[in-house]
């Protein structure tokens, strides 16, 4: 079969096999149905201005994002299974349809939300200008996002001690990482550590909200850098959007006051800032 030809043939096959698939999910999820009363959320995938990240290829992003499409896609049908299945049968912690079920959910969940975490936090620190030559974007940094804003910086000096030492552990956490980097303030004291997650349901801290996400998973960044990380996580640091990070603390703040301790003013000059006890 002529080369081209046979390009064409896989091609065909690819799209029928995907349509399929499509169709397939949507059988599932129109089969199944609730108990009476139950409401089982449906998740849409969000749109990320990918197009305002330095450094990684409208390729890598649009692949990534195919990726982050299909968990919200299965978390949908694994949800609908879910407020269907016959829970008289999970009774086995070898195999039972809710076992799986509920391990997938977790892992979709998570896939979900930690890759809506990382793009918006890598998103819109630059804008490209307007360009006659296409080949060769060229990006202005919004320098208002470019630091950490006062509430971060507060948090990162009181248990960092300082940005240098903030930015040393989260790059190596991520760069020790096989899924995420996950900075987050545990609500049990405030406190702000970088956790490492091996996949998305894997050494997940309880209790932990995340406020900066970077992703390790090969997936980022193989077709743009191959095996050099190190590239990725510098391309990652330099986009990242503070005013994101700062905003999710704010909201962190607002929700859990009694973690930001307001300190006397006079006190201490730094304590204008509200930090965690
Ligand atoms: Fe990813």
């Amino acid at each position: 079969m002529h080369y081209m030809t046979f390009q064409v043939a896989i091609s065909l096959l690819l799209m029928l096999f995907q349509g399929l698939s499509a169709q397939m999910s949507d059988e599932i999820l129109n089969k199944v149905s609730a108990p009476a009363g139950s409401v089982t959320p449906v998740y849409k995938a969000q749109e990320f201005a990918f197009d305002t990240i330095k450094g990684l290829t409208k390729k890598q992003l649009t692949d990534h994002y195919k990726l982050y499409q299909g968990y919200v896609n299965k978390l949908n049908e694994i949800l609908a299974l879910l407020s269907s299945a016959d829970l008289s049968k999970a009774d086995n912690v070898t195999y039972s349809q809710v076992r799986g079920l509920k391990i997938a959910q977790t892992y979709a969940l998570n896939g979900m939300l930690y890759h809506e975490l990382y793009f918006t936090n890598i998103s819109n620190r630059y804008q490209p200008v307007e360009q006659e030559d296409e080949d060769e974007i060229v990006y202005e940094e919004d320098k208002s996002v470019a630091q950490p804003g006062p509430l971060t910086r507060a948090l990162i000096e009181k248990n960092f001690t300082s940005l240098q030492r903030f930015k040393d552990d989260v790059l190596a956490t991520a760069k020790s990482a096989r899924g995420w980097s996950v900075t987050g303030i545990l609500l049990k004291d405030g406190s702000v550590s970088n956790y490492l997650l091996d996949t998305h349901n894997e050494y997940v801290p309880a209790g932990v909200l995340p406020i900066l996400v970077i992703d390790s998973y090969e997936h980022a960044y193989m077709i743009d850098f191959g095996i050099d990380r190190a590239s990725y996580f510098k391309v990652v640091w330099d986009n990242i959007n503070w005013a994101i990070v700062e905003q999710r603390v704010q909201d962190i703040q607002a929700r859990y006051p009694e973690l930001f301790p307001v300190q006397s003013q006079g006190e201490d000059d730094s304590s204008q800032l509200a930090v965690p006890a």
